[in-house]
């Protein structure tokens, strides 16, 4: 009888499992015929006007719907840190709304420096959330691209050097902002690496390069963060603009990645009518095409000029008509049509509320990378001193609309300063010097080639800081880059890697003043350390901090908060230590600039070729100190899909709380090609108390042993001994494994 029922039991559950795949499997594939069908539907009743003027902008940051359908006008905002305010529909100008002001998140290299991806799906949702009450559709974020030239202006707005680390936070952070039910587009397909010539320079690189550093943050974004919109960079590849580059849009992107969301191209990005119309790119936005001084949007490529070519017969309908479903696919899955548009009730509620906030603070504060704290100067104490002077212009300046096209109109910023004064209170008595003077002189964009623009001084700002810190008893500098022209800022690339303003003389002369000083150098990209840095003891760098940032940076400066942020690009001693330098071309001929450099990108140079970087790539200290240990590793290759586990333990062995992020680096140590010294293929962030271990474990996949084989078209493995490094930064390897693939 037992056995009777238990065969039944057994069948049951098999039916229902079974059942449930089919519906599930069913439930799938009928979604997208129920989306399908209405795709149709809404596209039967189109006339060609119409679907034309989907296809293009109707204002700065919309394209066309068709009202009559309950289709909506599609909206877009920038950018990667905060919902943009609300522009006037024929320009770049604020409307000057009173009620438009939003969370400005901690940049992208912020993020990028906490190795939390957690936080990034916390970054993406509130940004999304904002998005949505501020009645977007799409977010025009994140932007991806690799720190290639450590000198481009955007180096600041994206997340690292490796291709790895920026697929693994990009994923979280855009399945963050889709969550709240707006679109995120991942940006700039591909090899946007510079200002330089950006407009029409032709980026070239080989195959593999392309393909193992370039592209799987875009890859991973369509196929693990299911990214809903994409935008093609301004730069050609291969001759051909990215907005009519069929390799990358239709071979790679829509048929080998099965993307079949939206495409728009970069503002003043299409060039054409057929040859970009006849590609996979769908939505056609800022282009300059102007009358009288306006845009002209009816006279853009994919306006009248692609109506007429329509007509003419040299665009075939379908070609259209599959551009309007890309458009209609993703609004439907934005649950956007048949609804209000620009639907903004509750807003006030939603923009930069307490928690929206308390994120971003969180974000800044994990963001921080204490570079040097010798005699253990941080954390400082703050009932130890009580006349603090605070030197650099940067900690008192708002960053938030600066800094091109990221820019956010924050409902509040917290400078360094009026951080350090909440932090402080009224016991402390905090002198201000700025030490020299932001000129925010305007350039041209993409164009000027800066040299010297920064090579000044102010000698009075820095008699005056000179005497504000011999007055105080601890000086913390704040200096560091800012979002002028020329600087962290898109559009244009830095000259150097200095710190601007003769900042490495002023330090000096401060320090010389006072020795007790603190150095905090607020930077998107790396700089070169002056003299002075030998004779510091606590040096510490973050990007741009947004909304909380004084709060956050004061919080670890006195302990509140143990930093664990981490560099996500090498901080080489020299510009001229650069591989896009040493090996590659930069910034190029003006026509084309090559990638001559290949795989070497950041670390994968520095180790490879045995150069000595200031900072490595992963470096970042603690309050605490770290312990790693028993390391394990389990491969199991019987299938290609498997993934194998690595252990290890981490011990916090300070005397404080603090968080560690342990970065496992592979090497193939024989190969048919060239394989970089190591290469970052997973990571773990884990707090502890002090003295407390944990044993970590990470899987690794077969893609992490994988090169790109261009012959075979195909990611390829082969038998041989890989080692296997778990290290606190790219360099500091605290273990050491090794195993062996067997084919
Ligand atoms: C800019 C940027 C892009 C941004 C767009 C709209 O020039 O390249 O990242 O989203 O135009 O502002």
């Amino acid at each position: 009888m037992k056995n009777t029922m238990f065969r039944g039991v057994v069948a049951l559950v098999a039916m229902v499992v079974v059942g449930t795949t089919l519906v599930g499997c069913n439930s799938a594939e009928h979604k997208k015929a129920i989306e399908n069908r209405k795709i149709e539907k809404l596209l039967s009743q189109m006339t060609l006007e119409e679907k034309i003027g989907m296809l293009h902008a109707n204002r700065m940051f919309s394209s066309g719907g068709v009202a009559r359908l309950g289709i909506p006008d599609v909206w877009f905002s920038d950018g990667p840190h905060g919902v943009r305010y609300e522009s006037v529909d024929n320009g770049w100008a604020s409307l000057n709304w009173d009620n438009d002001a939003c969370t400005n998140m901690p940049a992208l290299s912020a993020l990028a420096a906490t190795w939390n991806k957690e936080l990034a799906l916390q970054c993406g949702e509130v940004i999304g959330a904002e998005s949505k009450a501020r009645g977007k559709h799409v977010q025009l974020a994140p932007g991806v691209n690799i720190t290639r030239s450590v000198l481009n202006g955007r180096t600041w707005e994206y997340f690292s050097e490796d291709p790895y680390i920026t697929a693994e936070l990009a994923v979280p952070y855009i399945k963050g902002v889709q969550s709240q039910g707006v679109a995120a587009c991942v940006k700039h397909l591909a090899l946007n690496s510079q200002a330089l010539s950006q407009y029409w320079i032709s980026s070239q690189t080989d195959r593999r390069t392309l393909r193992e550093i370039y592209l799987p943050a875009f890859e991973a974004a369509v196929k693990r963060g299911g990214v809903m919109a994409l935008m093609p960079a301004y730069n050609k590849v291969d001759g051909l603009w990215c907005s009519e580059n069929k390799y990358l849009i239709d071979t790679l992107l829509r048929n080998e990645w099965g993307f079949d969301g939206l495409v728009v191209s970069d503002w003043n990005g299409v060039h054409n009518t057929v040859s970009t119309a006849t590609t996979g790119i769908d939505v056609e936005m800022g282009t300059a095409i102007k009358e009288k001084g306006l845009y002209a949007f009816d006279k853009y490529y994919f306006a009248n000029p692609l109506l007429e070519e329509v007509k003419a017969g040299n665009v075939d309908e379908e070609v259209i008509n599959r551009k309007v479903r890309n458009i209609l696919r993703t609004l439907l899955r934005l649950d956007a049509i048949g609804k209000r548009p620009y639907d903004t009730t509750g807003m006030g509620a939603i923009l930069a509320n307490p928690e929206h906030v308390a994120v971003a603070r969180k974000i800044a504060e994990e963001s921080v990378v204490l570079l040097k704290n010798d005699n253990k100067v941080l954390p400082l104490n703050p009932g130890q001193y009580k006349k603090v002077a605070v030197i650099g212009v940067n900690a008192n300046t708002k960053f938030s609309l600066g800094g091109g096209s990221p820019k956010v109109k924050a409902k509040y910023e917290v400078t360094i300063l009026e951080g350090l004064h909440n932090r402080l209170g009224e016991d402390v008595e905090i002198l201000y010097a700025p030490g020299y003077k932001l000129l925010h002189r305007q350039f041209v964009a993409a164009q000027h080639r800066f040299t010297d623009e920064f090579d000044r001084d102010f000698p009075e700002l820095a008699a005056e800081a000179v005497e504000v810190a011999k007055e105080a008893e601890l000086v913390i500098f704040v200096g560091g880059l800012s979002h002028e022209h020329g600087l962290d800022c898109e559009g244009y690339d830095r000259p150097n890697m200095k710190l601007p303003y003769r900042q490495d003389e002023l330090i000096a002369a401060v320090q010389k003043a006072n020795p007790n000083t603190v150095v905090v150098l607020m930077t998107g990209s790396p700089v070169e350390m002056g003299e002075w840095y030998h004779s510091a003891d606590a040096v510490m760098q973050c990007s741009y901090l947004g909304t909380e940032g004084g709060n956050a940076l004061a919080r670890v400066l006195y302990g509140d908060v143990t930093p664990s942020g981490k560099l996500t690009n090498t901080w080489a001693v020299r510009l001229e230590d650069m591989p896009d330098i040493k090996l590659g071309e930069y910034p190029g001929n003006n026509k084309e600039v090559c990638f001559n450099e290949g795989l070497l990108v950041g670390y994968r140079y520095f180790d490879t070729c045995n150069v000595a970087p200031m900072f490595e790539f992963g470096y970042g200290l603690s309050y605490t100190t770290f312990e790693y240990s028993d390391l394990e590793i389990a491969p199991v290759w019987n299938d290609s899909q498997e993934e194998f586990e690595v252990a290890f333990t981490i011990t916090n062995t300070g005397d404080r709380e603090g968080s560690e992020t342990a970065q496992i680096y592979l090497h193939q140590n024989q190969s048919s090609v060239m394989r970089p010294a190591k290469e970052l293929k997973g990571f773990e962030k884990v707090s502890l108390a002090a003295g407390e271990s944990k044993r970590v474990t990470t899987t690794l996949n077969r893609r992490a042993l994988q090169w790109w084989n261009e012959a075979e078209q195909c990611w390829t493995d082969e038998a041989g001994v890989f080692s296997l490094m778990v290290g606190a930064s790219s360099r500091d390897v605290r273990l050491r494994g090794e195993f062996e693939l067997v084919k």
